[in-house]
């Protein structure tokens, strides 16, 4: 009897009801006179006392996570009113529904785990910097336009940091080489919000300075990081771009494809979703951190996290990581 117990447990742990008709279903199945948890507290009866200590517990449970599982649902469909009426705080809290992590983390997590594969280590900063480390130390000139690539936040004296860059560094100030580190964090900028732009969201930099260091270590290490993350036959591209900080530079796409209408909207139709930028550190920006130009040399890169998200996990508009909905986070249980 305890494995009949178990099974519907496991059964119900990722039952999905999505209409009033699945929902009846469900009731005729496990709740109603028929049902399965009658037919139990019918053989129940006819138990040992011995028996029935053991037994009776775990029948219980099951019998209230099942109705919990009824009347939450019940109260999805037939009430369309706000937080208070969906959730009725004052039922018994399931044991089987705890917390998971945000796709977000999930995501930020295996990347790092990827590049720490790689021998990278991890470092973080904050999010509100001075105009020095966001801009200056990055040889972004006082007047230069590229101030203006990134719409930034100020405050009387500080920036919100548009870039994980300004990580950078702050950990070339206090290392010597070499340095191998992936930073991730959260970034501002004042831009219009839309499916594919927010005005906050998430980087990982990679900083990698050592003797030696060409654009094909590079390469080698994004291709690497791709096939590891997206899976072996992943297409990339680079193209060739500018940043004040790197050169030369280049932003890498991934190959999203145009066959499901997110993809369309997220690469704008053309398939390729830009999701990196990096090149070799500018002699300039080592020589800001006092770290010698002509013994070492240095690639970064800077990766949008959110991006990436919504690509590996199909989810068509930036804006639903931030809503906190139960119905998307709940999908991400147990990974
Ligand atoms: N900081 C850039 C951005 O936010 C991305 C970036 C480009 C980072 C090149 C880098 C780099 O480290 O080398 O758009």
């Amino acid at each position: 009897m305890i494995e009949q117990i178990q099974q519907i447990d496991e059964a119900t742990n990722t039952v999905t009801i999505n209409s009033e008709k699945e929902l009846e279903a469900f009731r005729l199945e496990y709740l109603s006179q028929k049902g399965k948890l009658n037919t139990l507290f019918e053989n129940f009866k006819a138990l040992s006392g011995d028996q029935k200590r053991d037994i009776g517990k775990p029948l219980n449970l099951l019998k209230a996570k099942l109705e919990n599982i009824y009347q939450q649902h019940k109260l999805l469909f037939t009430e369309k009113t706000g937080f208070h009426d969906f959730f009725d705080t004052t039922l018994p809290v399931s044991a089987e529904h705890k917390g998971s992590l945000h796709p977000l983390t999930i995501v930020e997590n295996r990347l790092c785990e990827i590049f720490f594969s790689l021998g990278f280590d991890i470092a973080t900063g904050p999010e509100i910097e001075d105009d020095n480390h966001n801009f200056g130390a990055l040889n972004f000139a006082e007047d230069h336009p590229a101030r203006d690539m990134q719409d930034t936040f100020f405050t009387a004296e500080h920036v919100l940091r548009t870039h994980t860059s300004s990580v950078q560094v702050r950990e070339m100030e206090k290392r010597i080489p070499p340095i191998r580190l992936v930073m991730p964090g959260r970034v501002y900028r004042n831009e219009a919000v839309s499916s594919r732009s927010n005005c906050f969201f998430h980087q990982i930099e990679g900083l990698y300075i050592d003797r030696g260091v060409t654009f094909a270590d590079l390469k080698k290490t994004l291709y690497y990081f791709v096939q590891q993350f997206f899976g072996p036959g992943t297409q990339v591209r680079f193209r060739a771009s500018y940043f004040p900080f790197t050169e030369p530079s280049a932003e890498m796409d991934i190959w999203a494809g145009t066959e499901t209408e997110d993809a369309r909207r997220l690469t704008k139709g053309t398939g390729w979703l830009e999701v990196l930028g990096c090149g070799m550190v500018h002699p300039n920006v080592l020589k800001a951190s006092n770290i010698d130009s002509k013994e070492y040399s240095a690639f970064a890169f800077g990766l949008g996290i959110d991006r990436i998200a919504l690509l590996k996990y199909g989810i068509g508009d930036i804006r639903d990581l931030f809503l906190n909905d139960i119905r998307l986070l709940s999908q991400f249980r147990g990974l």
